[in-house]
């Protein structure tokens, strides 16, 4: 398949030089993009030389930040907080749209962007582009929490995919004692204190019923001593704690854990490593029924407010949130895409069988809390949690005060 994609694009490209006619340098804008370390660097390099015959009278010059959603975000906000004229176009997480908008960052983009092609994407993408009326970025992919398994291991002991954590850890328990292979854990996710442990905590905490803007709801204590107990140094490696996306990946696809919490991305990463042709894919686990929770990912692009080079800039965002670059992204990349229509794409779910089956899960996925001041919330949450599954013996109900305390002092500051 990957095959099949990559003489897609090359016929693409092909078609695009061919049709591409023969302007020269002369007037050529530059614009630059900022954007995150990828995990498919081919998709991206591909994309540009695409982008580039498509259109020569603009060239872009790509910033690559830090892959992690935390630091990229540290990156960037330094540059607009200088109004660095130099960005023109940046990846924004889903999560950071009050944040910009209100800063005034991120340019208004109602005029180039109307309700009749915002009907194309998801509506969970649009709301969280969206503030005080206006709208932000454009989604050039959707993330949603789910559950990679070892399919040819739960096959063999007669499992299916577990409906409850509860079922998760017996599952775990029985592969483990029988497989007895010291090396075989049961679970890996992202645990490391940054963005990704919000999007994992805020998974066991809803399908508890508990709220991450309520620590002291006994339904949150709950999920998070759950999570102490059963899963870091128990169904994970105590590793876990210093696992983002990448590392957590890494264990499941050398085939050292039996589940693995990730976004759809890594479906094609998995294709090509040891574990390929024996991993499975469905919802995340629930405490409660009819409680799955899955954590709205994704990013978008938008444009800086200090650009001079507003119009080339959103061609470059027209472009690259495009149907035809969703289908290149969820190709080659594996990317979920934001357009809906994708999802009845015949190459795109050749690629991502998983996709008509999580379209629901993407769909419902649950947003993070939406206020300006996000990043100060999470970092108040994430010490908050990480403090709390990090040791057998700690306090949650004090920690959990405590975060409850600084998200009410945080929250009335912004009154
Ligand atoms: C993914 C998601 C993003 C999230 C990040 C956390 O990149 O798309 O929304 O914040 O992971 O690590």
């Amino acid at each position: 398949m990957r095959r099949f994609g990559l003489l897609v694009l090359a016929l693409g490209l092909v078609l695009l030089i061919g049709c591409g006619g023969s302007e020269s340098g002369s007037d050529v804008t530059t614009v630059k993009l900022v954007v995150w370390k990828p995990n498919n660097p081919a998709a991206w390099d591909s994309a540009l030389v695409l982008f580039h015959a498509q259109y020569p009278n603009i060239r872009i010059e790509r910033e690559i930040g830090p892959h992690s959603s935390s630091q990229f975000h540290d990156l960037l906000t330094q540059k607009l907080r200088n109004h660095d004229p130099s960005v023109d176009v940046f990846l924004m997480d889903v999560v950071w749209t009050p944040e910009f908008a209100q800063a005034g960052w991120a340019m208004p983009l109602d005029s180039l962007f109307p309700p009749s092609e915002q009907s194309k994407f998801f509506a969970g993408c649009i709301q969280a582009d969206q503030w005080n009326g206006n709208i932000y970025g454009v989604a050039l992919n959707i993330d949603g929490g789910i559950l990679y398994y070892r399919k040819d291991l739960l096959d063999k002991y007669g499992f299916s995919p577990p409906v409850t954590w509860d079922e998760m850890l017996d599952q775990i328990d029985t592969i483990r004692k029988k497989e007895s292979d010291p090396n075989l854990y049961g679970y890996s996710g992202q645990f490391k204190q940054y963005e990704g442990l919000i999007c994992d905590m805020l998974e066991f905490v809803h399908s508890n019923g508990g709220d991450l803007l309520k620590p002291t709801m006994p339904e949150t204590e709950q999920a998070v001593a759950f999570v102490r107990d059963n899963i870091i140094d128990a169904a994970a490696p105590r590793g876990v704690l210093t696992y983002e996306e990448q590392e957590s990946l890494d264990l499941f696809k050398e085939g050292g854990a039996i589940f693995h919490r990730n976004w759809p991305y890594a479906w094609s990463i998995t294709k090509e490593s040891p574990i390929a042709g024996k991993v499975g894919i469905a919802r995340l686990p629930t405490f409660k029924d009819g409680m799955h929770t899955s954590t709205l990912g994704g990013w978008r692009m938008a444009i800086s407010q200090f650009s001079q080079h507003k119009d080339a800039a959103w061609q470059v965002v027209q472009f690259f949130t495009s149907p035809a670059m969703n289908r290149h992204f969820a190709i080659l990349a594996g990317r979920a895409p934001a357009r809906r229509a994708l999802y009845s794409d015949s190459l795109v779910l050749a690629a991502n069988p998983h996709f008509a089956a999580m379209y629901p899960v993407f769909e419902t996925a649950t947003p993070r809390p939406r206020t300006p001041i996000y990043p100060q919330i999470s970092n108040i949450l994430q010490r908050s949690m990480q403090a709390a599954i990090s040791e057998r013996q700690s306090d949650i109900p004090a920690l959990a005060q405590d975060a409850d305390t600084k998200i009410h002092e945080a929250m009335e500051s912004i009154q």
